[in-house]
């Protein structure tokens, strides 16, 4: 049998995500019209022979998360359970520390999956990939192409081009090393687990050499996947690339989970035509479109424009408002001929291997032209302008405001 784990992080992460992560878990952030991990539970969920899936991070519970997993429990009739670590982990330290339970029930093989990428889930793909190639306890990556200035904001993956074999690993290197770049999608034998524990024992004996301890069992079950393992499985003969064809991206600011939507509404043609019917019955009465996602209780009036944008549930457009390249908080008002509006920071068409961009919010000293993000219960008044900004929640704006963040 098979299982799934979703590294979901927690809340000191995600700061590009703001204002948005102050109402919602990042994870939760509805990308294409659903919550972001539901898209990776839903492919997980699909896998035959997949029993369980561990969301492991380090977020107190909370109700949105519960109530969450509880529906998907439900609509995708798998097993879900929270993992909660004591304090970041890493990427390897927080699996490690969970390896019983990820263990118990005896799974060949475990997926481990970033919660912030969007991408097809070729997970049957990765299965037969691991079957053909090299040893049947081998680990497999996914990865993708990127170009070569890119390249440098992920992990770089060079492989030996007959066998896939992964012989060199850079997380994030500072000159080029290879346009493959390593996609935060892995598929792990239980043998992996041998690997992390040579880590962190080595980790506890660095320790004592040292003779420091304090918060010490916390510093030697902190581990990196991608620095501490890969790095040193690298041409072993263990570890594979699995470069996917499918569409992928990283889901870092609000911007990027704009484009995300758009990545899986395209999707959607193929897969769940139903969700797309909402907004075409949406479409002939609005000028609504392209990629534009609506939550529930979303009130729209008579002449709206919508774009490449998010509207998040309660939000009310009033009549010939018009909003491009935004995300809506919950309850948000824009009122009448009011125009909101942002800069969106997609790939560079032109480019294949183009991604986007997830820019930090400002760049010599100014705030980079970005996407317009309205917080929760913002109210916008008629006939204004709103161009480039973040606007924090609860705000009541009573003018015009361009390239600003309002606080
Ligand atoms: N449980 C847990 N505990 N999850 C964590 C922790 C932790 O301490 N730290 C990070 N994560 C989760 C994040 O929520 C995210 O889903 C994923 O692990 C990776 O996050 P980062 O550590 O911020 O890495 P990154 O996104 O900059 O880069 C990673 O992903 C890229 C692809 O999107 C690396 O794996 C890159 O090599 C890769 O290219
Ligand atoms: P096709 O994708 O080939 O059908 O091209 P198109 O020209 O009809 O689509 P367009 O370029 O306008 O939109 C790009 C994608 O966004 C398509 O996948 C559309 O289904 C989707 N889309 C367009 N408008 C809307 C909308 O108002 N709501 C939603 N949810 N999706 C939309």
């Amino acid at each position: 049998m098979l299982k799934a784990v979703i590294l979901i992080g927690g809340p000191q992460k995600g700061t590009r995500f703001r204002p948005l992560s102050f109402e919602v878990p990042k994870p939760l952030f509805p990308v294409a019209g659903v919550p972001m991990l539901q898209h990776h539970i839903e492919a997980c969920a699909k896998v035959p022979n997949m029993k369980e899936i561990l969301l492991v991070g380090f977020y107190q519970p909370n109700e949105e998360l519960t109530r969450f997993i509880c529906s998907a429990q439900q609509e995708f009739k798998i097993l879900i359970r929270y993992l909660q670590e004591y304090a970041a982990l890493g990427t390897g330290g927080g699996i490690y520390h969970f390896r019983d339970q990820i263990l118990s029930g005896g799974p060949e093989a475990f997926f481990i999956m970033n919660a912030d990428v969007c991408s097809e889930f070729p997970l049957p793909e990765m299965l037969n990939f691991q079957k053909e190639h090299g040893e049947p306890s081998s680990f497999v990556i996914m990865g993708t192409t990127a170009n070569r200035k890119q390249s440098m904001n992920y992990g770089c993956i060079v492989e030996n081009q007959q066998t896939n074999e992964v012989l060199h690993y850079v997380e994030k290197p500072s000159t080029f090393v290879s346009d493959i770049i390593n996609c935060g999608i892995y598929l792990f034998t239980p043998e992996i687990f041998q690997h992390i524990g040579a880590v962190f024992q080595k980790n506890q004996q660095d320790m004592l050499d040292e003779q420091t301890n304090g918060n010490g069992w916390h510093r030697a079950e902190a581990i990196r996947l991608e620095q501490d393992i890969f790095t040193a499985l690298a041409g072993q003969g263990k570890l594979y690339v699995y470069k996917t064809p499918a569409f992928w991206s990283q889901i870092k600011s609000a911007g990027s989970a704009i484009y995300a939507s758009r990545l899986y509404l395209n999707q959607y043609h193929k897969t769940h035509p139903e969700r797309l019917f909402v907004h075409t019955i949406l479409l002939l009465t609005h000028t609504l479109g392209p990629n534009v996602s609506i939550g529930t209780g979303v009130t729209i009036g008579a002449g709206v424009r919508v774009r490449e944008s998010i509207i998040l549930h309660g939000a009310t457009l009033q009549d010939h408002s018009c909003v491009l390249n935004c995300i809506v908080g919950w309850d948000s008002t824009i009122g009448k001929w009011a125009r909101v509006e942002g800069t969106p920071s997609d790939p560079n068409p032109n480019d294949p291997y183009a991604k986007i961009d997830s820019e930090t919010l400002f760049r010599d000293g100014k705030l980079t032209p970005s996407i317009t993000i309205l917080g929760c219960n913002v109210t916008i008044p008629s006939e204004v302008i709103i161009l480039n900004s973040i606007v924090l929640p609860h705000k009541d704006l009573n003018r015009s405001f361009k390239n600003q963040i309002i606080l």
